[in-house]
């Protein structure tokens, strides 16, 4: 099991558990936030969807998803999608908080944890994160912990009928600075 360090109250980073399936629900279930997440993450979320993600993430070879927990309910996610063949340094980032914790930079900080985890622990060269580009709020994310937006891929997805283009972010190991203060986010 393992403990990431995060600096908000009562907030860690942490492997999933068996238990955590009711509180997924809880606050996965919200068109508000599936709304920004591609299909996979389904909306209405139901226990057999969580039940599905516990054990898909029980199965993987390298631990790289992670449960957002504060008070041991399961407020969110956050994960490293690890890339294969010629990309196999490189992960894709994705993260998710439940409504009633939005705006209080519990999402900063869990990125954070998961760029040094990603990083330092298990070896990773490129971090990236392709988002819809109506997602301000990640945008602001990403830029606090550092990443760079290196282009647009035009008019490439769909979501809920709404063609939009994607941004990627990326961040590389050797401009990862943990002690770094938050860029300044104006997206
Ligand atoms: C993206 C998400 C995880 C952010 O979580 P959070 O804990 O609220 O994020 P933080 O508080 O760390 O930072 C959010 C920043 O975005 C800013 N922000 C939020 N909405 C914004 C908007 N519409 N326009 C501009 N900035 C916005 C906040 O002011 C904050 O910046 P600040 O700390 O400088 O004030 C959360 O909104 C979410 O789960 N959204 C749905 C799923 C999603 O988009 N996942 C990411 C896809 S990879």
């Amino acid at each position: 099991m393992i403990q990431l360090p995060i600096s908000i109250d009562n907030c860690i980073v942490r492997s999933y558990r068996h238990y955590d399936g009711q509180s997924l629900v809880k606050y996965a279930n919200n068109p508000r936030v599936a709304g920004m997440l591609r299909d996979m993450f389904p909306n209405p979320y139901t226990l057999a969807n969580a039940e599905a993600w516990l054990y898909f993430v029980e199965h993987q070879p390298v631990e790289a998803y992670f449960a957002i927990v504060m008070q041991d309910e399961c407020i969110g996610g956050i994960g490293l999608n690890l890339q294969g063949d010629v990309s196999r340094m490189t992960a894709e980032i994705g993260f998710w908080l439940g409504e009633p914790f939005w705006g209080q930079g519990i999402a900063t900080e869990a990125v954070r944890a998961l760029l040094k985890y990603g990083f330092e622990t298990i070896n990773l060269n490129r971090i990236q994160a392709n988002i819809f580009e109506s997602n301000q709020a990640t945008r602001c994310v990403l830029k606090k912990t550092g990443f760079i937006k290196e282009g647009r891929l035009r008019k490439s997805v769909v979501k809920n009928g709404q063609i939009m283009d994607q941004l990627i972010y990326a961040i590389l190991r050797q401009d990862y600075d943990e002690n770094a203060p938050p860029a300044p986010c104006n997206p």
